[in-house]
């Protein structure tokens, strides 16, 4: 039997708006079955029980009691991921947790070591770098096709999200976007990872991050009071990576929508729409000169120098996105059971983690302490199908 196909029994804890994203993808992993799923809020934890027809745990004791269970997929609020994470691992097992790993440095750090003395592991979303447009982005670089990368411009910015109408975001199982809690964690702890994850993959570790960050609109609420009041809803960085080349990433729920990156070489530029969507197109342009000046063509090639596993399932269209979530704790689970590296191990999670906290808090220049050993491209990428 192929390893990767042996039965791996995962439980949730928090059943809330992006459960439903993981529910989305999870049948395309049939080996992995979700033994049962909890959450605090009854209500909520019933509605999705019986969505989704999962048994439900009456308490998180109970679900880490049921010895089937190897892994867990913390899906909770943020601000409560250290606690849950830190309880699963003290019970021995091992732990997908949703972005961010933890609200605080000092915390991811304590869990990365707390899994690596108990012989567990702990990997964070997101897990989009996975994703076939990530990997195809990647084997551009790998291969030089744009020559020496030098410069990255990305950006994460989604509009005027405190003006939607987001109260009409509600999931397929009934729950509702939790706009305050993202307003109060922030935008860039919330989405800098997306970003983060792919250029840590594809140029190593920071060696320094130069930031800004403000709340630009305190009063996105105006008949509720956010804790803080003030959590920057705008970020930039400027990323320097120990392999020479900086990147600018810039996060907001203000300026226009722009998921873009530009990836800038010597010899022309890779880039892609949207990195929210699995199967965004990567492209190429080439500078070319006229008469005394050099400008990138207007005419982006498309790059596809090989074809993804699967096609992208229609499900795992949710609106916003195109994301494989399930993929996250499929890659962990696959990684245990054929005694590899996880590709989202956990120092790596622990890189990402400290450099969208610096991000997010830092105003000036901070030097990320974590190290991790450089992850592995998706071996499909590597050879795959040649087009
Ligand atoms: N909302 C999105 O669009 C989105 C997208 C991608 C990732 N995420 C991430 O997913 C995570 C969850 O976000 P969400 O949007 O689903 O939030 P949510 O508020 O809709 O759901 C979180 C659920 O966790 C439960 N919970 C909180 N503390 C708990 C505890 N101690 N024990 C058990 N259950 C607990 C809550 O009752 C709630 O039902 C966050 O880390 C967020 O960053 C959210």
């Amino acid at each position: 039997m192929n390893a990767a196909l042996q039965e791996t029994y995962i439980a949730i804890v928090g059943c809330g708006f992006v459960a439903d994203y993981y529910m989305a993808t999870l049948a395309q992993y049939s080996w992995m079955r979700v033994a049962g799923v909890f959450d605090i809020d009854a209500r909520r934890l019933d509605a999705f029980g019986a969505y989704y027809r999962l048994p439900i745990y009456s308490s998180l004791d109970r679900l880490l009691a049921d010895q089937r269970v190897s892994i867990i997929v913390n899906l909770t609020n943020p601000r409560a991921h250290y606690e849950i994470s830190r309880r699963c691992l003290e019970a021995g097992k091992h732990v997908y947790s949703e972005k961010p790993l933890a609200m605080h440095y000092a915390q991811a750090k304590e869990l990365v070591e707390l899994a690596e003395n108990r012989g567990l592991l702990i990997s964070s979303a997101p897990c989009s770098v996975l994703g076939d447009a990530a990997q195809i982005l990647w084997r551009g670089v790998r291969d030089n096709v744009v020559g020496k990368v030098r410069l990255v411009y990305a950006e994460l910015d989604d509009g005027m999200v405190y003006r939607m109408p987001y109260k009409k975001w509600i999931s397929p199982s009934g729950a509702h976007w939790p706009y305050k809690d993202e307003f109060e964690v922030g935008c860039t702890l919330e989405h800098a990872g997306y970003y983060l994850s792919w250029l840590i993959a594809m140029f190593g570790r920071v060696e320094r991050v130069t930031a800004c960050s403000e709340c630009l609109v305190p009063e996105k609420l105006p008949d509720e009071e956010l804790l803080p009041p003030d959590t920057p809803d705008f970020s930039v960085g400027v990323l320097k990576f120990e392999t020479g080349v900086i990147a600018r990433l810039s996060t907001s729920v203000i300026a226009p929508h722009n998921h873009a990156i530009r990836i800038i070489g010597d010899r022309g530029t890779l880039e892609l729409k949207d990195c929210w969507f699995n199967d965004a197109k990567v492209y190429m342009r080439k500078p070319i000169t006229l008469r005394r000046k050099t400008f990138l063509s207007p005419v982006a090639v498309r790059y596809k120098p090989v074809v993804g596993p699967r096609e992208i399932p229609t499900r795992l269209d949710t609106g916003g996105n195109r994301m494989d979530f399930a993929a996250g704790p499929a890659e962990l689970a696959m990684s245990i059971t054929e005694g590899r590296a996880c590709r989202l191990s956990p120092r790596f999670s622990l890189h990402v983690n400290e450099v969208a906290l610096a991000l997010q808090y830092v105003r000036g220049d901070y030097l990320p302490q974590s190290r991790f050993e450089l992850i592995s491209p998706a071996e499909w990428s590597t050879t795959g199908l040649q087009r």
